[in-house]
Formats: C-alpha cells, structure tokens, sequence
C-alpha cells in the first residue's frame, strides 16, 4: 500500500492512532520537541501543514496564534478525525494527495511536514513545489523516519521493541516494502546526504539539522530515555526560503 490507502485500513489506523496517542511515545518525547524548537514563535504566520494526520498541529497552533492553518491529507481516515479536531477553529484540511494538490504560489510563511516524505517517491518535485508555494524568507520544517531506519528493517522483530539496529543497503535508494502497525507499506529510503542534496536543489537555505536527540526532561522513566538514546528515529530539517 501507498502512503494514503496504509492510513486508510482501519486496522492500520486504529492501531496508529492508538500507538501515536500512548504515553511516552517517540512523537511527543523526540520528534514535536525539536519542531517546535525549530519553528520558534508561531504568531501571525500563515500555515501549511502538508501530511497533517488528525489535525492536532493546526489545533495547537491556531491556540497560539498563527494567522491560518491548512492541512493536505491524503487519507479519508485521518480527514475525518482532522476536521473534528478543527471544528469550531478557522483551521482548513483539505483531501488531497502532496503529490497531486495544486501548490498556490507564494501563499505561507510556513510550510511543516511531519513524518511523511518517506512515503513520497519524488521528493525533487514536492520540494520545488514547497518552495513556489512559501514567500520569501518563509520556512520549511520537515521531519522523517531517519534513514538510519529506512535502510532497513530486516532483524527488527515486529510487536518487539528495536534492539541493536541493522543498517543495510543504505546507499541503495530506493522503496522499501515493509510490515509496520499490521499492515504492508511502501516507503522510500534516501540518504541524508541524498536529502541534503534535494533541499539544496529546490533553493533553499539549510539553517537547522537535527536527529532528534532526547532529552531527558522529555521522558517520564529512566528506562525510555537510555533505550532512546541508543538508535535515532528522526530526520528533521529547518530550510529557508530567501
Ligand atoms: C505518520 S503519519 C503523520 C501525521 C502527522 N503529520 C503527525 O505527525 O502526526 C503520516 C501521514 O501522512 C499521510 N500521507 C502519506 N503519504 C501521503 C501523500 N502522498 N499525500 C498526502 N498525505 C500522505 C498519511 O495519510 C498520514 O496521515
């Protein structure tokens, strides 16, 4: 399965949304820290959130004061739960695919993607459009699977937590099919030399790179952080347009 049709199992989504909402999970200990780190202050900025899932960013964000929130989505799933989560806010979410909505030029001061690009073959093309779309001096946030784990996941017991991870075929970029939340996905493994090289190409400025260093204050036991600490799970960028 694609990106979108995966999150449109309701098997795989139940089991998703149940995984991202557990305590402790490597979403809210590793990966939001960093993004809201590296957005900085959220007021006044026009929002483009491209891969939204359920909307929660646009929620929060509308909370704290950005001028609009916009969410692409390719799965009916995750448009539903979204447009719950936004009721009653200005937030917008729209069902479409990153790969086929039509990017309008020069409309966001901000432009975030969180855990999607993996699932994206062509990434050239989505990162050009991303940079049409941003004014100048706008910002790109971007966080995926870190290639690290996109290599490969033979070795991984799955239902198990990762221990002692094989990298494999990390310079063979191409799509990986894998077993993941109980279903079969496709995702694409890049370098991080190939994404450095992709957003330099569409023009823009790399200001931040991170790997999603935990940070003990971010975990409620001990025992989380030191196993966190031992494999990176996240690839997270802040480029700018200029
Ligand atoms: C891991 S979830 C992350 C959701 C949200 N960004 C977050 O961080 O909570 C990946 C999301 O990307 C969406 N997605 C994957 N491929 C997509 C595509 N080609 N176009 C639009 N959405 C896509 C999925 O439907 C899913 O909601």
């Amino acid at each position: 399965m694609d990106g979108t049709s995966f999150y449109d199992d309701n098997d795989v989504f139940n089991t998703y949304m149940h995984s991202r909402q557990r305590t402790e999970s490597p979403n809210d200990t590793i990966e939001k820290p960093v993004i809201m780190e590296l957005i900085g202050a959220i007021q006044g900025r026009r929002i483009l959130d491209l891969g939204c899932g359920d909307g929660v960013f646009g929620r929060e964000s509308l909370a704290n004061g950005c001028a609009s929130y916009l969410g692409v989505e390719g799965s009916q799933n995750m448009v539903a739960v979204a447009q719950q989560t936004l009721a009653g806010t200005k937030g917008e979410v729209v069902l479409n695919t990153l790969e086929n909505w039509d990017y309008p030029t020069a409309a966001f001061d901000l432009v975030v993607s969180r855990l999607v690009l993996h699932y994206i073959d062509n990434i050239d093309l989505l990162f050009a459009n991303i940079h049409r779309t941003l004014l100048s001096g706008g910002q790109f946030v971007f966080s995926a699977e870190h290639p690290v784990i996109t290599s490969t996941d033979k070795g991984w017991q799955k239902g198990t937590q990762r221990q002692d991870w094989v990298v494999d075929n990390y310079f063979d970029t191409s799509e990986r099919v894998t077993n993941w939340m109980g279903g079969t996905v496709r995702k694409y493994h890049r370098t991080l030399e190939g994404y450095f090289k992709s957003v330099q190409q569409a023009g823009f400025v790399i200001e931040r790179l991170r790997e999603g260093h935990p940070q003990r204050e971010n975990f409620l036991t001990d025992e989380t952080y030191l196993r966190r600490k031992r494999i990176p799970l996240f690839l997270i960028m802040s480029l700018r347009k200029q």
